[in-house]
This record gives structure tokens, sequence and C-alpha cells, in this order.
């Protein structure tokens, strides 16, 4: 079965509370069980934190065994230039997911230091661009 692990960044903890006009008001959890029940041929996980730090460690501790990565790097997709060089040393492909249409928001949401270094990028479709990322694993 293949490895597949979601790693969420700042913020994203409190999906269904935080700006539920641009974010939805479902919770991560609850969506992530939807997520198990509808790809049950994968072995999917999930993490998340708000510590840029403790994002790399984790992509470099799933970077070189598992089969994919789906990031939602949150506000450090703008400003990590370490999590986009964590991306560049390891093998596990990634990736990059946003829920809003990055693009169609402030200026400072349209670079990215995650995508040169991603396989794709899913966003805009709300939390249904986790389903999407996924899909491309399959
Ligand atoms: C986000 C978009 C980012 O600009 C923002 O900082 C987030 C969430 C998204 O999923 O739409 O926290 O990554």
């Amino acid at each position: 079965m293949k490895k597949l692990m979601i790693i969420n960044g700042p913020n994203l903890n409190l999906l269904g509370k935080r700006e539920p006009e641009i974010y939805g008001s479902q919770t991560f959890e609850d969506y992530f069980q939807e997520l198990k029940s509808k790809f049950r041929d994968v072995n999917l996980e999930y993490y998340q934190s708000n510590i840029e730090g403790e994002i790399i460690d984790k992509l470099q501790k799933v970077g070189f065994s598992y089969d994919g990565i789906i990031l939602n790097a949150a506000a450090y997709t703008h400003t990590s230039v370490g999590i986009g060089d964590a991306i560049k040393g390891i093998e596990t492909p990634v990736v990059e997911v946003h829920i809003s249409n990055t693009f169609a928001r402030e200026e400072f949401r349209h670079h990215s230091y995650i995508s040169p270094n991603a396989k794709g990028v899913v966003l805009g479709f709300g939390l249904k661009s986790y389903d999407l990322a996924i899909e491309s694993f399959y």
C-alpha cells in the first residue's frame, strides 16, 4: 500500500473556526476521516504544526521512505526558504496544496517557495484540493 503524508502548516489547526468564508466550516480532523474512508487503498497520515522547524523535521523524517507528501505550508508558503530547501533535499515527491486560490488574493500570497520544488500544485478548490492531490499519486 502506498504511504502518503499530509502536512498542514500554521493556523490550519483552526479550520472550521478560522475565516470560514475563505476556508469553510469543516474541521480538518473531520475531513481527514472522510479522506481515509474515500481512499482505503492508500495509507494516509496527517500531521499539523504551527512551527516552521517542526514542518522541516517532518519533511526530512518521511521524505526518504514515503511515496508522497501533500503539503499545505499555509503562510510559510510565502516566506520559508527553509521549507523550500527541505523539499529540494528529500526524495519523496511533494504536491503543494492550498484551500483558497492564492492568486485571487493579496499580492504577497502570489509567491511560493514551495512551487519550484513541487511535483505539482493544486489550489482553490476548498478542501477538495486535498482529494485532487491524493488522486495525483494513483
Ligand atoms: C493557504 C493560503 C495561504 O496564503 C494562507 O496563509 C493559509 C492557507 C490555503 O490553504 O488557502 O494559511 O495555504
